[in-house]
């Protein structure tokens, strides 16, 4: 598919204007160059090559910068940057811009950062002059403080320069790692990515990958079926389903370019522009004091019955705009941003429907990076708790839950930014305490009535505690109607101070939303260190 090629913008007509004006002959002759050097840069790799990438269902690089940005927002650096390789007659292979398109422009009207690889341009190879391109765009994002989109669609490391594009990357890494938290910086792979080129994605905050087109992997099937003798598919090794769904190094996959790119666009309103900045605000229809009565049987009377906490976020944030990412990896926890009061909130939420909501590793780590990123950006946090404590299990503890749910416990305790919880059934043992609890400076901490918080469900509890008490069903029945009374209610930890209000289910936006206006002005501050030493 081509797009309109749009009208050039009047500097690139100046040409004409200047030669009226009487401008010299030889400024006349450099913009006519520089023209077609522009034209030239805009061919990329050739018709030929532009037809191969759409008959792959691809965009170019510069088709997929029109959708990704603004109308006429864009302004491209270093259009005219060629390589410096003169090995295997490369002097006589060269293409201005070098196959990467550089610049900035903005979604929604706010600055962003872009770089886009033009696989027609030598695969999309990775130059040394290609990473300066890179390099500069991330120096440029860090100063002003504007995010980074990266659109990948490369062949990875340019052979043809051997250890220079091998720097080229470390470079790109290394800024990668000093944006961490500074910049929001969001890859999108959209064709190959393999080999050590990989690890600039997976050091950015988000990874969305196109089903069909994109793959990730450190070595391609060849290699792993001469070292391994398993043989794989490109899309069972490393497509957007894999990463996505099995291995959570990628948060999102969509099935072609423009779906992707309009995603990103949405995902972007969400974000900070910067950790200097402050979460985006943007008005709202939906009243702060709405009042949702359906939440009042959004819980089932039965506390084995599963709900979906999806409900739950569509309800309480503004005019239902959730916006998850991870939704198909570790769906025993939700995460998301939405809105309240037009402000961003990050969302975390036990997912009843799934294992019951159970906390295990790849759940953690999930929420973890989440909540590691909204604090970073200074995004508030609501966290609502259905969790019927931490998987058990051989292949949870030889996998190393310990570590893995310390993550969780340490992403929650480290955050300063605005927390508040609400707890919805149950909250049972350690991973009550983890779900951003009173004790963790959770700020403000609701519980609906229904909630159950204790050391774990009553019928276990009853099983440890009186065991070989109990003659018959009926007399075990009485002990555990016995330890819910008293335990698995809101009741306790209220009377504690734990919790610091029991709240109807109809009342949770507003009362959500009138916490965080008290909170938007919170000053909390970690002791002074280097780093943490977060359990990794
Ligand atoms: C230079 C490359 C290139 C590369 C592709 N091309 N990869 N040129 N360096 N790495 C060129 C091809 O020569 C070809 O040029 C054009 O790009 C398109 O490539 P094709 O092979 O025709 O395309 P396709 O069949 O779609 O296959 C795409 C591909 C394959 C799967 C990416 O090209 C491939 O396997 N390339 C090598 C991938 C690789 O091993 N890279 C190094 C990874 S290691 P023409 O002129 O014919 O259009 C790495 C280390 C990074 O990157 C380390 C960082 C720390």
């Amino acid at each position: 598919m081509i797009l309109a090629k749009k009208k050039p913008p009047v500097e690139e007509n100046n040409a004409v204007e200047i030669h009226k004006h009487g401008i010299s002959m030889k400024t006349n002759s450099i913009i006519s160059q520089l023209e077609q050097k522009r034209d030239r840069a805009r061919d990329g790799g050739g018709i030929k090559r532009i037809e191969a990438q759409h008959a792959k269902g691809k965009l170019t690089a510069r088709e997929r910068l029109e959708v990704l940005l603004d109308p006429d927002s864009f302004e491209e650096y270093d259009m005219f940057v060629e390589h410096r390789c003169t090995n295997f007659n490369m002097e006589d292979n060269k293409v201005p811009g070098d196959g990467c398109v550089t610049g900035h422009g903005t979604i929604n009207g706010r600055t962003v950062f872009v770089y886009s690889q033009d696989f027609t341009v030598l695969g999309g190879s990775l130059s040394e002059t290609n990473a300066e391109k890179i390099c500069k765009i991330l120096d440029m994002a860090m100063k002003v403080g504007a995010p980074v989109i990266g659109l990948l669609d490369s062949g990875g490391a340019r052979i043809q320069e051997g250890v220079d594009s091998l720097g080229g990357f470390a470079e790109i890494f290394q800024r990668n790692v000093l944006a961490s938290g500074v910049i929001p910086q969001i890859s999108v792979i959209m064709g190959p990515c393999a080999g050590g080129a990989v690890y600039s994605p997976a050091l950015t905050d988000f990874i969305v990958m196109v089903r069909g087109t994109s793959y990730m992997f450190v070595t391609g099937p060849d290699v792993v079926k001469t070292v391994t003798h398993e043989i794989v598919t490109q899309e069972d090794l490393g497509g957007a389903d894999t990463h996505t769904s099995k291995t959570g190094v990628a948060d999102l996959a969509y099935n072609n370019d423009i779906e992707a790119l309009l995603q990103v666009r949405r995902m972007f309103n969400f974000l900070p522009l910067s950790n200097r900045s402050g979460v985006p605000v943007r008005p709202t229809y939906d009243p702060a004091d709405r009042v949702e009565m359906s939440l009042n049987t959004l819980v089932p009377e039965n506390a084995n019955k599963p709900y979906n906490m999806k409900e739950l976020l569509e309800r309480v944030v503004d005019e239902g705009d959730f916006f998850e990412t991870q939704p198909d990896y570790a769906k025993n926890i939700i995460v998301g941003f939405g809105r309240m009061e037009g402000h961003t909130v990050g969302f975390v939420a036990n997912q009843p429907t799934q294992m019951a909501g159970c906390l295990d590793i790849d759940s953690s780590r999930k929420a973890a990076r989440f909540i590691r990123f909204c604090d970073a950006f200074s995004i508030p946090l609501v966290t609502f708790v259905d969790v019927p404590g931490f998987m058990p299990g051989t292949h949870q503890e030889h996998n190393g839950i310990i570590k893995h749910g310390a993550k969780l416990l340490f992403a929650y305790a480290e955050a300063t930014v605005p927390k508040i919880t609400v707890i919805t059934r149950k909250a049972y043992g350690g991973a009550y305490d983890v779900m951003s609890s009173k004790h963790l400076r959770g700020d403000i901490n609701y519980a609906w009535p229904s909630a159950e918080i204790a050391v774990m469900g009553p019928k276990g509890a009853v099983e440890i505690v009186f065991r070989g008490k109990y003659a018959n069903d009926e007399e075990q029945q009485k002990l555990i109607d016995d330890y819910r009374e008293k335990f698995a209610s809101p009741f306790v930890a209220a009377s504690r101070g734990f919790l610091d209000d029991v709240i109807r289910p109809q009342n949770t936006r507003w009362r959500i939303c009138r916490s965080l206006s008290i909170l938007r002005h919170k000053q909390v501050t970690n002791p002074w260190k280097k780093h943490d030493n977060l359990p990794l």
